[in-house]
C-alpha cells in the first residue's frame, strides 16, 4: 500500500489526546488517496485522533468542514485547499476561536497571511520548470524541426499546484518561441478527463511533439487513448507527467513515459508532527517543501525503489 510513515512506530504513544480536523479534497487520483492514507496512518501511529472529512471536490463543502471543525473545537486544523482563492472569512472564523491552521500540498492566497500558521507541501513552481527544462534538452538535438508543438493537460483550474506548474513550464520556455503550447484543457486531475481531452486534442491535430501533464492519472488516460489510435506514446509523441505513481514508474519503464517528475503524497508523518507542535503552543516553519525527484528516460530505471502507490 501506500506505506505512510519510514518511522520507527514500535513507540506508539497512546491517545494522546489531541484533536485534527482535516479537509481532503476528495479521491480524484490515486495520489489523493495515498496522502489521505498517509496522513490518516500517521495519526494512528502517534495516537492522535483525527477527524477526517472529504470534500469531494468542492469548495463549499470545505468550508463546511472547516465550519464544523470549529464548531466541534478540534485543538488543530490541517487542510488541503482545493483551490487558491476564497479561504479568507472561514480562516478569520479558526483564528477568532484560537484554533491554528494548517494548510498542506496546495497553496492559498489571503490577505492576512498570519490566517494560517504554515504550509507544508509540493514546489509547484519547480516541478513545472523541471518539465520545461527536459522539453528544452529533449528538442536542443532535433533542431530540423521548426516548432515544436506541446499540448498541456492541465490540472484543477485555480488549483495553486495546476497554476504553479503551468507557470514555471512557461517561464522556462519563454525566450524559446519556437516551443508553441496549442492546446491546454483543465482536465482537473482526473484520468477519465485525460482520456477525453486526448481523444479530443488527437482528432484536432496530427503534428503534436509533446504532452505535458499535470499528473499521472491524466497521462494514463492520454496513453490509452493513444495507443486506441495506433500512437505509441513516449515515441511518436514526448510525455512528461508529475507525480510518480507506480503505474506511470512503468510506463517509463515501458518507453512510454519520457519523464516523470515526483510529487510527493507521503506527508503524514511531518503533517501530524507539524499539527503536535501546533497544539502545543509552539511555532512552525512558515514554508516547507517536501522531498521530490525527477526520473528521466536515460535513468537507471532498476534503481527505483516500488512506489507504494
Ligand atoms: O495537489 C497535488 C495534485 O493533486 C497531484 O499532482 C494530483 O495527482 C492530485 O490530484
Amino acid at each position: 500500500g501506500c506505506n505512510a510513515s519510514k518511522k520507527d512506530t514500535s513507540k506508539i504513544e497512546k491517545d494522546n489526546g489531541i484533536i485534527v480536523g482535516f479537509s481532503q479534497i476528495g479521491a480524484e487520483s490515486a495520489w489523493r488517496t495515498c496522502n489521505t492514507r498517509s496522513v490518516q496512518e500517521a495519526a494512528a501511529a502517534r495516537g492522535v485522533q483525527l477527524v477526517y472529512d472529504n470534500a469531494e471536490q468542492k469548495q463549499e463543502n470545505q468550508i463546511k468542514a472547516l465550519r464544523s471543525f470549529i464548531a466541534y473545537q478540534v485543538d488543530v486544523i490541517v487542510f488541503v485547499p482545493i483551490v487558491t482563492d476564497g479561504w479568507d472569512n472561514v480562516l478569520q472564523e479558526a483564528r477568532d476561536a484560537g484554533i491554528p491552521v494548517l494548510v498542506t500540498d496546495r497553496k492559498i492566497d489571503v490577505e492576512n497571511q498570519s490566517l494560517y500558521a504554515g504550509f507544508i507541501g509540493t514546489d509547484s513552481l519547480k516541478e513545472g520548470r523541471n518539465a520545461g527544462q527536459f522539453v528544452l534538452d529533449t528538442f536542443e538535438s532535433k533542431r530540423d524541426k521548426d516548432h515544436i508543438n506541446i499540448v498541456e493537460l492541465f490540472g484543477t483550474e485555480g488549483s495553486s499546484v495546476a497554476l504553479g506548474r503551468a507557470e514555471g513550464f512557461r517561464e522556462v520556455l519563454k525566450d524559446h518561441p519556437e516551443y508553441r503550447i496549442i492546446y491546454s484543457k483543465s482536465g482537473d486531475f482526473l484520468r477519465s478527463r485525460g482520456y477525453e481531452l486526448a481523444i479530443e486534442f488527437l482528432e484536432m491535430y496530427d503534428d503534436i511533439d509533446v504532452i505535458y501533464s499535470h499528473n499521472d492519472g491524466m497521462t494514463l488516460g492520454a496513453i490509452e487513448a493513444m495507443e486506441e489510435k495506433g500512437l505509441r506514446p513516449g515515441k511518436d509523441i514526448v510525455i512528461i507527467t508529475i507525480d510518480a505513481q507506480q503505474a506511470a514508474i512503468d510506463a517509463l519503464r515501458g518507453g512510454k513515459v519520457n519523464c516523470v517528475i515526483e510529487c510527493n503524497p507521503k506527508t503524514g508523518p511531518e503533517i501530524i508532527e507539524l499539527a503536535e507542535k501546533l497544539a502545543a503552543g509552539e511555532s512552525i516553519p512558515r514554508l516547507q517543501y517536501v522531498h521530490e525527484e525527477v526520473f528521466y528516460e536515460t535513468d537507471d530505471l532498476s534503481l527505483i525503489e516500488p512506489r507504494g502507490y
